[in-house]
């Protein structure tokens, strides 16, 4: 029986860079998920009798809201709903069994990296039928819905078994529980050389993959360890923790310390690699070598085609605009386009759609391809160990090659967290006011050459996204761009990108904060960062 519900709107049901996301508290006041759902429902023809595909990162709450979730949609007229068995699913996975199975979207519970647990964030998100993030006119649709809505509808049912795979009922709609890994592990199957890289492992090749108690874990375990045969114990904290062990699950070098360290200490294995919270980020690091992610993305670009699923060659890079540039000369000297997208992974559905990229990539710990719509951190750990199995060589050796080739970018980002909204507004905006005045202007030594505010025109849809960061621009080709973050749960976040270009190998061997140390001092003086926020020093640097 269909239940008819009255609610009344919640304020800030806006979907931010990814979905909404809040803290956990929040989304368990009565009607807060529901709300949000029939607004996602409400926003959207033509699912009457479809599939909806729905599956989380296992963190606290997956279970209740994914409950909720299958009632609605039964209420609402889905006729099927796959969902990943013990309610989880990889953001990656989610995509492509969207894909595969030709489902009308998917809902996708998770709040990506952000800590897990009853205190911790939790997060909704729509996927719509190419198996990628709902683009903005959806989302500002769904928000435009969740402040008039005046009632939901949920199915009155029991809870229903998430455990057990096989097919079940709710009034009409058919739930289909399935194996959370086996169609991602097949599609990755299609993809890499999956013989090469077993010929790696049984040559003695080491690896280390942190799956930060978070959804990889199974994952990981089934393809590393069980299908290519790496060495069991190769995947640490696999098993998927509703507070993620108390860690957070964000592969950098501040919260994967301990697996960096180990890498960077006499015995190292060959590879380590991490993912985040629901599987779509990726840290990649060698014995010595930590990858950037705009580097692994040059990296992958340039290599791609040593793999099967590569191998005709790729039809074009595209990058948010924050990441180091890179991959624009791999993209060059293929004589392929390099798009810049902004930052959010959605704005990369249409080229892939298109057919004008293949390999995408953010600085924010992001690679992917057309094989999905999401970035996919256990993807772009295989692109490595195929590439690696293929070069023969180590991690640090095939950087170094690159970096001979095609030059280095020397590449940070600085985040000043949980600063004062209205101070780093002001910031933004007095940024923005200057950008006619700052080229010719000389600080520190350095020469600004232009600045502007990055706006977006989608090649394929015509349409126009701005405000997307401040980017200022040097006479010696370094770059500094200022944004705001769009994923933050407590107060703001400013994030303050970094690069300078050496073309010279003679000069590819400094720290990097070292070799950037003259831009970063420009990029806190030049709009008084600590004057406006009161931090002398950032929270986090990547
Ligand atoms: C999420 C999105 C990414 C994006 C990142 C940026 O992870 O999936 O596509 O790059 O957020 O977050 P920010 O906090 O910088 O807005
Ligand atoms: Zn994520």
């Amino acid at each position: 029986m269909i239940r008819v519900v009255a609610t009344t709107p919640f304020d800030g049901q806006k979907p931010g860079t990814s979905g909404l996301r809040k803290k956990v508290a929040v989304f368990q006041q009565p009607h807060y998920v529901e709300n949000f759902v029939q607004s996602i429902f409400d926003s959207l023809e033509g699912f009457e009798g479809e599939t909806l595909v729905i599956g989380g990162d296992g963190r606290f709450y997956n279970r209740e809201a994914i409950q909720i979730v299958l009632k609605m949609a039964a209420a609402a007229g889905f006729g099927r709903v796959m969902i990943g068995k013990g309610g989880i699913l990889s953001t990656p996975a989610a995509s492509c069994v969207i894909r595969k199975h030709e489902a009308f979207g998917g809902i996708i519970l998770s709040a990506s990296h952000n800590p897990g647990g009853v205190h911790g964030d939790f997060g909704i998100k729509y996927n719509v039928g190419n198996g990628g993030p709902a683009p903005e006119h959806v989302t500002d649709a769904i928000f435009e819905r969740t402040t008039s809505i005046r009632e939901y509808r949920i199915f009155d049912a029991p809870d229903i078994d998430l455990d057990t795979l096989g097919i079940t009922r709710v009034g009409d709609m058919v739930v289909d529980v399935v194996d959370p890994v086996d169609d991602y592990a097949e599609l990755m199957g299609t993809l890499f050389d999956f013989d090469a890289i077993r010929d790696l492992f049984a040559s003695g090749f080491t690896m280390r993959f942190d799956a930060m108690s978070a959804v990889t874990g199974p994952y990981a375990h089934a393809i590393l360890e069980d299908t290519l045969g790496a060495a069991h114990g190769t995947v640490v904290n696999g098993e998927p923790l509703p507070d993620f062990g108390g860690h957070h699950p964000d592969p950098n070098l501040v919260h994967a310390k301990e697996l960096a360290d180990l890498l960077m200490s006499d015995h190292a294995p060959d590879l380590g690699a991490a993912s985040d919270g629901d599987g779509d980020r990726n840290m990649i690091i060698g014995r010595g070598r930590f990858v950037t992610p705009s580097d692994s993305l040059a990296i992958i670009a340039a290599n791609a085609h040593l793999t099967p699923g590569y191998k005709a060659g790729i039809k074009g890079i595209a990058r948010s605009m924050p990441t180091s540039g890179s991959a624009d000369r791999v993209a060059a000297k293929l004589g392929v386009a390099c798009y810049e997208t902004p930052t959010g992974w959605k704005f990369f559905g249409n080229l892939l759609d298109a057919g004008l990229a293949t390999v995408c990539g953010e600085e924010s710990f992001g690679t992917g391809s057309n094989h999905v719509r999401e970035k996919d951190g256990l993807w772009a750990v295989l692109m490595w160990l195929n590439i690696i199995a293929v070069r023969r060589q180590g991690v640090d050796e095939i950087v170094r090659a690159h970096w001979a080739e095609y030059g280095r970018n020397y590449y940070t980002r600085h985040d000043y967290e949980e600063v004062d909204s209205a101070a780093v507004d002001g910031l933004m905006e007095t940024l923005r006011g200057q950008l006619e005045s700052l080229p010719g202007t000389v600080v520190k030594g350095l020469t600004i050459a232009r600045a502007d505010d990055f706006a977006y025109h989608d090649p394929v849809d015509g349409s126009v996204t701005t405000k997307q960061g401040v980017r200022v621009f040097f006479t010696d080709q370094s770059r500094i761009v200022y944004r705001l973050s769009g994923t933050g749960t407590a107060g703001a976040t400013l994030r303050v990108y970094i690069e300078r270009f050496e073309p010279d190998p003679a000069r590819h061997d400094q720290e990097t904060q070292a070799a950037l140390a003259d831009l970063i001092s420009v990029a806190r003086v030049l709009p008084d960062i600590e004057g406006r926020t009161g931090r002398t020093e950032p929270s986090v640097i990547t």
